[in-house]
């Protein structure tokens, strides 16, 4: 098959030349210093996918691999190299991650790269014990590398170091699938040695609008069949590092503006299961709960001020567990402490307020039974709620929880009350009246206090 592969110079014509400029540099200090420097992983898929010669793609994640040519002083190459490059950019802060042999140069809203990702990492080479010098052991580190990795899109390298620079390295049929448009895994234990790969391509699939190749399909079910998730939902104090992860990506597909699709596609792979067995898929009346969130995080949280909204989406997700799962759920996802105590607390609150709801005569005595809930608390309530207490969560929110009393506390010293305990009683009572329409302006609340409160 055809398979175009374009030139180094036309890759370079659609990064942004600051970007370009930037791996210039770090592939002349790995030249210098005798190392190969690769740039692999998401950016050289972007960059693939990036066909116009626009000159402004961004990225902001660069992932970069040097190959040190077994030399047993190069095991710190990344390093180095990472300390070579912060040299010429001052800028950027340098992290080292000893452990891996690692490193990572940092920008955080600089005015030509603005926030940039750098990690600089060292082939591992110490399964080649070959003479340095043959390229295709050269080839084959990076070969390693590159197969530790999930996704054949995500498994391209791209030599930035001469001779052949502008080579790209596809073991494994990445730029096929890029061009059929399909994610695929390189081995068959991909899933089943990281399940949150299962959610990383659903992410690249709805995001690029790519299928989840057939056979890859077939591992994610078998993996998910056989239990991979079960170390997730099980509480289970070894696997802290799988369930970090996991929520990282649950953030990530929550967060992004495809998230309800990416959702469909985990729950007819049965990946929600994940967060819960009896999470099977996204059926309908989840699915109505998720768009009522919606309507109401844009109506009272457009600007994600109050509120962090794929929060919100996940706590709704658990929220529609049995109320015995809940708190349980909610901690082994590490969500917060807030988050966890309102699920908790989230079926009592319903039977209160469905319960009182209905007996309320006044708005006062509505707004008084609401005020002890807060905002995230009353819209996971309303979303379980029949629409009649619906209807009138929605109208509290909306309209009565911003109704102020009258008069504020100033104006009760003017007229000559004493300050103390009293105060909040008597506002309590003025916002009462205003509510239940008994008061309407300045005068008429000084009455209704000097009938109450006669100084
Ligand atoms: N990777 C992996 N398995 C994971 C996570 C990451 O194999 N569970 C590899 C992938 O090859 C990926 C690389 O590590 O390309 C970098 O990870 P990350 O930055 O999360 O992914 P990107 O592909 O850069 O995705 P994005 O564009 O969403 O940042």
């Amino acid at each position: 098959e055809d398979v175009e592969i374009p030139t180094l110079g036309e890759l370079r014509d659609r990064l942004n030349p600051k970007l370009w400029e930037l791996l210039t540099k770090a592939s002349a200090q790995a030249k210098q210093r005798g190392w190969h420097l690769y740039l692999v992983g998401g950016a050289v898929r972007d960059l693939l996918l990036a066909k116009e010669a626009s000159g402004s793609l961004l990225i902001q994640d660069i992932d970069l691999v040097v190959d040190g040519f077994h030399k047993a002083a190069d095991v710190g190459a990344g390093v180095e190299l990472a300390k070579a490059l912060q040299q010429l950019y001052p800028a950027a802060r340098l992290e080292i991650h000893g452990a891996f042999q690692t490193a990572a140069l940092l920008w955080h809203k600089d005015p030509e790269l603005d926030s940039l990702w750098v990690d600089i990492a060292t082939a591992r080479t110490e399964f080649y014990p070959y003479p340095a010098a043959n390229p295709e052991v050269e080839a084959s580190s990076i070969r390693q590398d590159l197969y530790r990795r999930d996704f054949t899109i995500n498994a391209l390298a791209l030599r930035l170091t001469p001779p052949r620079a502008g080579k790209l390295l596809d073991f494994f049929g990445g730029l096929l699938d890029l061009q059929a448009k399909q994610i695929r895994v390189l081995h068959a234990n991909s899933f089943i040695e990281d399940p949150t790969r299962i959610y990383r391509g659903v992410r690249f699939a709805v995001r690029f609008g790519f299928k989840i190749e057939q056979q890859t399909e077939e591992y994610i079910r078998y993996a998910i069949n056989s239990g991979v998730y079960d170390r997730t939902t099980k509480e289970n104090h070894k696997t802290p590092a799988l369930q970090t992860r996991l929520k990282a990506e649950i953030k990530h597909i929550l967060e992004a503006t495809y998230w309800q699709a990416a959702l469909e596609l985990l729950g007819d792979l049965g990946a929600l299961q994940c967060i819960h067995p009896s999470l099977k898929t996204l059926d309908e009346e989840l699915l109505r709960q998720l768009r009522l969130l919606e309507r109401c995080l844009r109506k009272f949280d457009p600007e994600q001020t109050l509120l962090t909204h794929w929060q919100m989406r996940l706590e709704a997700m658990i929220a529609y567990l049995a109320p015995a799962y809940r708190a349980k759920v909610a901690k082994n996802l590490q969500l917060q402490e807030d988050s966890i105590e309102r699920l908790q607390k989230l079926a009592q609150a319903q039977i209160e307020i469905t319960n009182a709801l209905p007996t309320c005569q006044l708005t006062s005595q509505v707004v008084k039974l609401l005020r002890a809930y807060d905002l995230p608390m009353l819209i996971l309530v309303a979303l379980h709620s029949s629409r009649p207490i619906r209807k009138l969560l929605w109208h509290y929110l909306t309209v009565w929880a911003n109704i102020e009393p009258i008069l504020n506390g100033n104006d009760l010293k003017k007229l000559g009350y004493k300050p103390g305990p009293q105060y909040r009683q008597m506002l309590d009572e003025l916002l009462a009246a205003t509510l239940d329409g008994e008061i309407r302006d300045r005068t008429q609340a000084e009455k209704f206090l000097a009938q109450h409160y006669p100084q």
